[in-house]
């Protein structure tokens, strides 16, 4: 087991009238990064937050935050959101006409680079990029949404993700109903990062969060290779 199992809560189904505090109590509670949604009812269809939004929750803490891009296009706002403090940013292989210069966008803001891949799309389409990133995000829902059902067929695309990068440094992500249930059939598989954001905001206090982060944990560790 190379690299410690990383929990990134997603904001989204958060309180967002307080989201400054319960940035701060997740972080507390055990979250290791922020996952950070950000949606443009074009690419997806729901719209959240943009990068002032994001600006704003940066003082918060001092977790990691991991930007996920549902947008199209992307490039003319990855400047602003390495500024507003992202230190990973995941752009959608879909939504760049030019993934290879996308990345190479992030790179030069001094940014983690990641890619993400919506359920339908193969592996195979990130084959040439490889050496350029650090992450890889599997959607095991179609993004969009909190809330949903966990697709089952990602856990064997997350294989082939695991064979394909061989010993590079690139962490596997892993985005959608993510849950103590659905955690060890996807870390068996080779996922090192779990987003969740339902399965840690429920309960809504400080204690939930700490019970509900230290349950995905113990059973995302337990199935781990
Ligand atoms: C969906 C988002 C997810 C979402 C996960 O498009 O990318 O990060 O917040 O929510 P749960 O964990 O509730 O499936
Ligand atoms: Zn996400």
């Amino acid at each position: 087991m190379s690299n410690p199992l990383v929990i990134a809560p997603s904001v989204l189904a958060s309180d967002f009238s307080k989201l400054g505090q319960e940035v701060r109590d997740v972080a507390e509670a055990g979250a290791d990064w922020i996952h950070l949604d950000v949606m443009d009812g074009h690419f997806v269809p729901n719209i959240t937050f943009g990068p002032d939004f994001i600006a704003a929750i940066r003082p918060y803490t001092d977790k990691v935050f991991d930007t996920h891009l549902m947008i199209e296009p992307v490039d003319p706002y990855i400047e602003a959101f390495a500024k507003a403090g992202s230190d990973y940013i995941t752009i959608h292989a879909e939504a760049s006409k030019h993934l290879d210069r996308s990345l190479q966008a992030i790179k030069d803001q001094g940014k983690k680079a990641g890619v993400s891949l919506n359920p339908a799309t193969p592996e195979s389409s990130l084959e040439y990029v490889l050496d350029r990133l650090d992450l890889i995000l599997v959607m095991t829902v179609n993004p969009g949404f909190g809330g949903q059902k966990f697709i089952p067929s990602m856990i064997e695309k997350t294989r082939r993700i695991k064979q394909m990068i061989g010993d590079r440094p690139i962490r596997i992500e892993i985005d959608g109903g993510i849950t103590p249930e659905t955690a060890p059939l996807i870390t068996q598989a080779g996922a090192d990062t779990l987003v969740a954001g339902s399965a840690v905001f429920k309960g809504s206090t400080l204690e939930s969060y700490r019970q509900n982060i230290a349950a995905i944990r113990a059973a995302g560790d337990a199935a781990r290779r």
